[in-house]
């Protein structure tokens, strides 16, 4: 039986991060939701209609190179809001949840609507300036400065949070991990805590 591991949040809580050190760890595999929510967004900035757009996702959609952008951010915040759109992508997200020996999902919803039997359920945040430190360094766009970053992340976090289709919160049995005052190897290590007590 597969194992579940899955770990929402926030945006640049260091989901992406935590989540790819434990599947090499324990050898799971890793699927990033937000990609699947990036690449509806870009294919309907390009002219698709959202549902046809989330229906006919292909690898090569996924494996676009502009994808993590504040703009696809943004994009895909739009889109996922949007019940159609969601619906029509719960069914890879289950599927791949049950690959190999266990599977890490990371997203925004995965511990509420996709995997609500996830044998491990984290739910990583920060504090939105460290969140927002964190993505400016990651970005290094000279033209960007700090607080257009925040402002970017407050406005997906806002529209995240407060939309009637699967809003991101913690699942009542999702154990909360605030990276604010941890370093990458603590958070890891907190993580696999977690996972390690419950195989
Ligand atoms: O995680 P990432 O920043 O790549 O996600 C981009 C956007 O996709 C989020 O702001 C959110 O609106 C949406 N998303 C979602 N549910 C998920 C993953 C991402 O609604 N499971």
């Amino acid at each position: 039986m597969a194992f579940t591991v899955a770990i929402d949040g926030p945006a640049a809580a260091g989901k992406g991060t935590i989540s790819r050190a434990i599947a090499n760890r324990f050898g799971f595999e890793y699927l990033d939701t937000g990609l699947l929510y990036r690449a509806t967004g870009a294919k309907v900035a390009a002219g698709m209609a959202p549902l046809e757009a989330a229906s006919s996702l292909t690898p090569e959609d996924l494996a676009r190179g502009d994808l993590r952008t504040a703009e696809a951010g943004q994009a895909a915040s739009r889109v996922a809001a949007m019940a159609d759109v969601r619906e029509a992508l719960v069914a890879f997200q289950r599927d791949f949840a049950r690959r190999g020996t266990g599977a890490v999902l990371d997203g925004r919803d995965i511990g509420t609507v996709i995997c609500p039997g996830a044998e491990v359920k984290l739910f990583v945040t920060a504090s939105d300036t460290v969140r927002a430190d964190r993505r400016w360094r990651e970005l290094a766009d000279p033209s960007l400065t700090r607080d257009a970053v925040l402002e970017d992340l407050r406005a997906r976090d806002r529209r995240d949070r407060e939309r009637a289709a699967a809003p991101l919160r913690p699942a009542q049995d999702a154990v909360v991990l605030d990276t604010s005052q941890m370093d990458i190897d603590a958070a890891v290590s907190a993580a696999a805590a977690r996972i390690t007590a419950a195989l």
